[in-house]
């Protein structure tokens, strides 16, 4: 499997033969690195580690804990709820990273951050440059790691548990734009459907033609290509928030 992320593993690079594009390499550090052993070993995210044109890894932000119990969270200075990610063991991973791969960029999933956009994606994937994606946990990190994050970012206006399932998003949405990634359609095909950050896409149907009593639009089944492309031009909104 190309994405090895587990329990006992703290860093595995996969060395892969490239064929056509230099791969991107995405290191991830948390603390449940088996949370991304699903998601990175299926599907697309697999078939493109698996061509060579990324390589996963994740480094346990546990290995750099300190104390016999490798702590890595601590109390909020002036109090509060919770516990912080404390900086050191934080900074110390992603400066395993950075050994790995001395170009990457540096991303802290949190709610304080701005918005992500497919503009971000198309950015990051044009950019080929490797991410390292910190993945915060309990009630958040010290601030002061921010002197070695290059970009944070919330992906909507909700709290989640933790920067696992932002770093999927993040990575599903750029790996899916890497050249070569999804087989017959080229990236300018699928750009063709972004505007504006919306991203947009008409509705589409398979067998049978109707389906209880529902019918397929007979526009689709008409055979004109320029009916059709009319009609899905008209087809492009996305839902009202
Ligand atoms: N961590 C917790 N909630 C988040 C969000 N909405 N976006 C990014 N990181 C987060």
């Amino acid at each position: 499997m190309g994405a090895l992320c587990d329990k006992t593993t703290s860093f595995i690079g996969v060395v892969l033969v490239l064929r056509y594009y230099r791969d991107m390499k995405i290191q991830i550090i948390t603390l449940f690195p088996e949370m991304f052993t699903g998601v990175l070993g299926n599907s697309m995210l697999w078939k493109a580690s698996d061509k060579g044109l990324v390589e996963y890894s994740c480094i346990n932000l546990r290995d750099f804990g300190s104390g016999p119990r490798k702590q890595v969270d601590d109390t909020p200075y002036g109090g509060g709820d919770g516990m912080l990610l404390k900086a050191e063991p934080l900074v110390k991973a992603i400066e395993q990273a950075k050994a790995n791969d001395p170009e990457a960029r540096v991303f802290l999933p949190t709610p304080r951050g701005k918005l992500y956009k497919q503009s971000d994606a198309k950015r990051l994937a044009a950019d080929e440059k490797g991410l390292i994606i910190i993945c915060p946990r309990y009630e958040g990190y010290d601030e002061r790691i921010m002197r070695w994050v290059d970009e944070s970012y919330r992906i909507g206006n909700y709290v989640l548990t933790g920067g696992e399932l932002p770093a999927m998003i993040l990575i599903d949405s750029v790996v899916r734009l890497l050249p070569g990634v999804l087989g017959g359609e080229s990236s300018a095909e699928i750009e063709s459907f972004q505007a504006d950050d919306i991203t947009i896409e008409f509705p589409q149907y398979t067998r049978p033609e109707v389906f209880q009593d529902l019918q397929v639009p007979s526009v689709l089944l008409s055979g004109n290509h320029a009916e059709i492309e009319a009609w899905r031009a008209t087809q492009n909104y996305p839902a009202v928030d």
